[in-house]
């Protein structure tokens, strides 16, 4: 292997600085244009998602099942068909502390870099102290837990960015935070553990000996690198043990935390606006789905309604964990210990151990629901790369933009840089809005080993694909459609 320390500075000293204009850099929403309300994608699908299911009965499952381990509120929005929802005040007062409107940025030197016509924007979630996108999520959820007069909560991590921020808004209202850090990330990702610990939050590698599931794997696979499939597991455990006192949090996938996200798609279509611009492209990686669709959805929302057919949407995730480029469409557990409701999305199995890799945010079997329904039915397309090929995308961009992108969003990257070629090559002037979900100014052993050359490439692992359900989820919606109605 080769080391990268040099490429592609060099490729850079071609492009003299004053060849581009360098305004129309970024566009600012003023504070009180910060959306009030989220925006709710399943008041506009074209048809209803089909059901959640009990793994005992393989019939729909109520929504008050899920009271036993989520806040009310977070069971209401999940199945709530109302289109707009409101932020509550102290949430809304969270959001702007961020601060909130994010900036959107053209951006100007990764288009020269490139030379292409293209316009690529960046809607900047990064600019979160705590690193992404994920606080727009932790803020309502422990907001709803502390106003239902839950003690505690639980989450699972893989890159962490979400627990992070919420070991922040959990100590703002005054809540315990428990976090199962799936191991190979709690080695890689120190920097992260002590920011938790620093908040006040009790941070365990997954699998831990806090649980039985936990032990039960330790014992027969003592050097397990752990997955989010395993810490949602351990959460759960905790949670169904104290009800009372424990709420549990998942940090993406479910219809709620992905609604939480809107906030930045409304933000990014309206900063669109005011320069005239409509996207060609909506481009995002996806771990669990969250950043990507509170992104796209606001956009999404136009192509359902036939506006704009003609938009694209390019959801990328990394090679190693593929779990919607080779995922099927069935219905599978949330967690390894198969203790969630059976829920239909594209999946590579929940048994699924993902190779280590530092996307440890996009290690993940499943793929949210919505996320899922949108790639089946053609509205979304995905796109799977390498680990090398994206540490190095992300190094253009801190080399053009001046941001270290964390190695998850790096993906979303990569894929935007292989558009603009292609509209290079092609000589079009596209426009790509690519959703920079987070900063990865706390990976940077990861970049370390890209820059000595020892990045790996790991392969994808064995794949067993789930056979819980022989019907596919449509026809499953069908037979109950009486009942779900
Ligand atoms: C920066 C960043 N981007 C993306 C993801 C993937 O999650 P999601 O698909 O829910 O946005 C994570 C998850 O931890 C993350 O930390």
């Amino acid at each position: 292997m080769s080391s990268n320390y040099f490429s592609p500075l060099r490729e850079m000293e071609k492009f003299p600085l004053d060849k581009f204009p360098n305004k129309d850099y970024t566009v600012l929403l003023p504070p009180d244009e910060i959306p009030t309300y989220w925006y709710n994608i399943q008041a506009d699908l074209p048809e209803p998602m089909p059901p959640w299911l009990h793994p005992a009965t393989l019939k729909p499952i109520p929504p008050q099942a899920l009271e036993a381990i989520w806040t009310k509120e977070a069971v209401r929005h999940e199945f709530s068909k109302e289109r707009w929802i409101k932020i509550p005040d102290p949430v809304l007062e969270l959001y702007r502390q961020l601060p909130r409107p994010t900036p959107l940025k053209r951006c100007r030197r990764l288009e020269q870099f490139l030379n292409t016509p293209a316009q690529i924007y960046q809607k900047c979630e990064y600019v979160n102290p705590f690193g992404s996108h994920k606080t727009n999520g932790t803020a309502p959820e422990a907001y709803y837990a502390w106003a239902e007069g839950y003690k505690g909560i639980t989450t699972e991590a893989g890159a962490a960015q979400w627990s992070s921020t919420f070991a922040y808004h959990c100590k703002y209202f005054n809540l315990r935070l428990m976090v199962f850090f799936a191991r190979v990330s709690y080695d890689k990702k120190a920097g992260r553990r002590i920011i938790m610990e620093l908040e006040g939050a009790e941070v365990y590698p997954s699998p831990s000996d806090r649980t039985e599931f936990g032990r039960k794997i330790l014992k027969e696979y003592p050097e397990h690198p752990g997955s989010l499939g395993i810490a949602v597991a351990e959460c759960l455990e905790v949670v169904l043990k104290e009800p009372d006192y424990w709420r549990y949090s998942l940090g993406s996938v479910a219809n709620h935390i992905l609604m939480y996200q809107t906030v930045v798609g409304l933000e990014a279509k309206k900063q669109l606006e005011m320069i005239d611009v409509y996207p060609d492209y909506v481009v995002g990686c996806i771990g669990g789905g969250s950043n990507y669709f509170g992104c796209m959805a606001p956009f999404m929302t136009d192509k359902l309604r036939g506006a704009k057919p003609e938009t694209e949407f390019h959801a990328v995730e990394g090679y190693a964990v593929p779990h919607t480029t080779k995922g099927r469409y069935t219905y599978d557990f949330g967690d390894t210990a198969k203790t969630t409701p059976l829920l239909p999305m594209l999946t590579i199995g929940c048994e699924y151990v993902p190779p280590p890799d530092h996307a440890g945010g996009l290690r993940y079997h499943g793929m949210a629901p919505l996320i899922s329904y949108l790639i089946v039915k053609g509205y979304m397309k995905a796109f799977a790369y390498r680990q090398t090929e994206v540490f190095k995308a992300a190094q253009i961009v801190a080399q053009t933009e001046g941001m270290i992108t964390a190695p998850e969003t790096a993906h979303a990257w990569k894929h935007a840089i292989e558009l603009a070629l292609e509209c290079k090559r092609k000589g079009e002037k596209k426009v790509i809005l690519v959703n920079n979900c987070g900063h990865g100014l706390l990976d940077l052993a990861g970049y370390e080993e890209f820059l000595k050359g020892t990045l790996p490439d790991p392969e994808p692992t064995a794949i067993k694909y789930p056979q819980y359900v022989t019907e596919d989820p449509f026809a499953i919606r069908e037979k109950y459609k009486e009942i779900t109605a």
